[in-house]
């Protein structure tokens, strides 16, 4: 597999300003002086990671594919173009827009602007989040996962798979469409949601505190306007596929963002790609968004996990715990399974 972790998102907006606000007070990110045009975030050491364009239009976009070195690249592009693929070598002032060493850009059959590069720009300079969060969970799991509607996901599916290479990590069924792919050992990169049109549903960032999460979604229940007064899209709840503990947020562009804690990570090279039959959440994420039917399926199936008692072990990070003393005989036979789920 030649690409190994999301690098960079980007998105046209002349909302400077909105995405400012929201990238940093709810988000936690640091903005990075960009000049007039365009804004740019960061989450970790890389010089930047989220980008707010204003000479792209809205609804335009970029997602930045990161691989190891410069013959990586080149033996990517190589592969996409006898896949039938038209690739640009970007010349070095795009690259340097987007602080890396080596750019090619490329569209999926929908036509979605795809970008890969090697070689990110780093700094010294400390990170400093926009506000009090522990920080983001990012280093060779890359910088979250991004996830776009489609109007089939046949139409796309046999690119991301067999010509970049993606591995499955579940597809799913009810109570919509959805097919879930990897990179690395964050159990999915990327995803496509089945909704009859093409277009961005959300990206995902993970935050190193369960409490970054809970804070975040405080911040975002009171923050909105008088006629849309709540930010929340999707209430807090836990995924089947990755068990992120999150909740979704709608972002200044209209398509949402996902806050979560707790990803599990996944082998790669022993992963066989799963059938969702629970639907994506063991409990929570009531979805604003679905249609009223979906709806109440999506609720008939979280009822349905939960009657099966359907629970997975909490991931956690080295020095985010401690561990209690058991109390009862009766934890002792429920935790003996433990291991095993999944
Ligand atoms: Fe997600």
């Amino acid at each position: 597999m030649h690409i190994q972790a999301l690098g960079y998102l980007g998105f046209g907006s002349v909302d400077l300003d909105g995405w400012s606000d929201f990238a940093t007070s709810l988000l936690g990110m640091q903005a990075v002086e960009k000049g007039n045009t365009s804004r740019a975030f960061r989450m970790d050491d890389q010089a930047q990671r989220l980008i707010i364009d204003r000479d792209l239009a809205d609804g335009q976009r970029y997602i930045g594919w990161e691989v190891a070195d410069a013959p990586t690249l080149a033996s990517l592009a190589a592969r996409l173009e006898q896949g039938g693929v038209f690739v640009t070598q970007e010349p070095a002032a795009l690259a340097d827009r987007r602080a890396v060493a080596g750019l090619i850009s490329f569209a999926d059959p929908l036509g979605n602007r795809l970008e890969a590069f090697h070689g990110a720009a780093r700094t010294d300079l400390p990170f400093i989040p926009g506000r009090a969060i522990s920080g983001f969970r990012t280093g060779p799991l890359g910088m979250g996962h991004v996830v776009i509607t489609v109007e089939r996901l046949d139409a796309a599916l046999p690119f991301y798979r067999d010509i970049l290479g993606f591995g499955v990590s579940d597809i799913m069924e009810r109570p919509f469409g959805a097919a879930f792919f990897h990179v690395n050992p964050r159990q999915h990169s990327f995803a496509m949601l089945e909704t009859g049109s093409n277009g961005m549903h959300h990206f995902m960032v993970e935050l190193c505190a369960l409490d970054d999460i809970g804070q975040g979604y405080d911040l975002a229940l009171g923050d909105g306007t008088e006629k849309d007064p709540n930010r929340v899209m999707a209430t807090l709840g836990r995924h089947t596929n990755d068990w992120m503990t999150s909740f979704y947020m709608r972002s200044p562009a209209g398509f949402q963002v996902e806050y979560g804690w707790g990803g599990r990570a996944i082998d790669p090279a022993t992963w066989t790609p799963q059938r969702l039959e629970a639907g994506p959440s063991m409990w929570g994420h009531e979805r604003a968004w679905l249609p009223p039917e979906a709806k109440a399926e999506a609720r008939a199936m979280r009822l349905k996990a939960g009657a099966s008692g359907l629970r997975r072990p909490l991931q956690v990070m080295g020095g985010s715990y401690g561990l209690t003393p058991g109390t009862s005989a009766w934890w002792d036979t429920v935790a003996e399974d433990r291991t095993d789920h999944g």
